[in-house]
């Protein structure tokens, strides 16, 4: 479990003073990375994030486990990673910072090991931002791109910089393939940033699902997203599976977040989670 950090957002914004909130953070829009922030803990949110938020844990209330399983899984697949001999990075919807983010974890075993982060919400860039002031230079950038479209993020000169993709890279998709709608493809999206991959390199994600709700639930929390900057897709088994075709699955497979190679003896529930998580090798 990890313990967010406590940096606020009081340097962006005096709560007294609305008008010093930056035009492009739109914060009377909830925003998925800052909801995100809200369920673990964090500070750097606004009222309208709080309160779409809250909705979601009313109807919802195992969101800020879920959201715990999802950062603990991330941090336990980077260190499998890392411990695979992977030392490159490409971390897409990376959200907040927050305790334990993916170079933190990675440089641990490889004090060389490189990051690429990517998010298409600036909230996200200028906290990455400050974080990275005091990262090793060169070892770690952080750029404002959106997933949808993968030949920007692949031609990126920041990403090209940081990371060789002639060699592998881990592509990390954590919680982030939910805000894409099946209109803008996205198994095709997750097709081509692989395939620019060479042999050896991975996909790691997690993913919600609806697969443990009831059906007249598993639409409540997108309902609520559907005002966000970005709309919620919850997908099943079979289709996360989608994600990784062609890839080889690691042990243990496609599992529920805290089941993907557990260090803790007490789990929480499939439900509780709703998320799939799994990690594939490209052969
Ligand atoms: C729930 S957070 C996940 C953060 C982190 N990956 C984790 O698992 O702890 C989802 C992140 O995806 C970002 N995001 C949503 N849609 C995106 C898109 N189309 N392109 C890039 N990032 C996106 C959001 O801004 C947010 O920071």
């Amino acid at each position: 479990m990890t313990t967010p950090q406590q940096v606020s957002l009081d340097w962006l914004t005096d709560p007294a003073d609305e008008g010093h909130v930056p035009a492009d953070l739109h914060p009377e829009i909830p925003h998925p990375a800052r909801m995100y922030d809200y369920y673990l803990g964090g500070k750097d949110n606004f009222p309208a994030d709080r309160e779409a938020a809250e909705r979601v844990m009313a109807i919802s209330p195992m969101v800020r486990i879920s959201a715990m399983a999802n950062r603990a899984f991330l941090q336990r697949a980077v260190r499998h990673l890392a411990g695979q001999g992977i030392k490159q990075f490409l971390d897409i919807g990376t959200g907040i910072p927050t305790a334990g983010n993916t170079h933190e974890i990675a440089q641990q075993v490889h004090p060389d090991a490189r990051v690429a982060y990517l998010d298409n919400d600036p909230i996200v860039l200028v906290h990455s931002r400050a974080l990275l002031a005091g990262a090793s230079q060169g070892t770690a950038t952080v750029v404002q791109a959106d997933l949808r479209d993968p030949d920007a993020i692949l031609g990126d000169p920041h990403v090209r910089q940081v990371l060789d993709l002639g060699q592998p890279v881990a592509l990390l998709l954590f919680a982030v393939l939910h805000f894409i709608d099946e209109s803008d493809d996205p198994y095709g999206l997750v097709r081509r940033l692989v395939d620019a991959l060479p042999s050896g390199s991975y996909l790691a994600l997690s993913h919600g699902t609806g697969d443990f709700v009831p059906a007249a639930d598993a639409t409540k929390g997108p309902a609520i997203y559907r005002n966000a900057s970005a709309q919620l897709t919850m997908r099943t088994r079979e289709q996360v599976l989608s994600f990784f075709e062609g890839l080889e699955l690691e042990e243990p497979g496609i599992v529920t977040a805290p089941l993907w190679r557990p260090d803790q003896p007490i789990l929480p529930t499939d439900a509780e989670t709703g998320i799939w998580a799994a990690v594939g090798r490209k052969p």
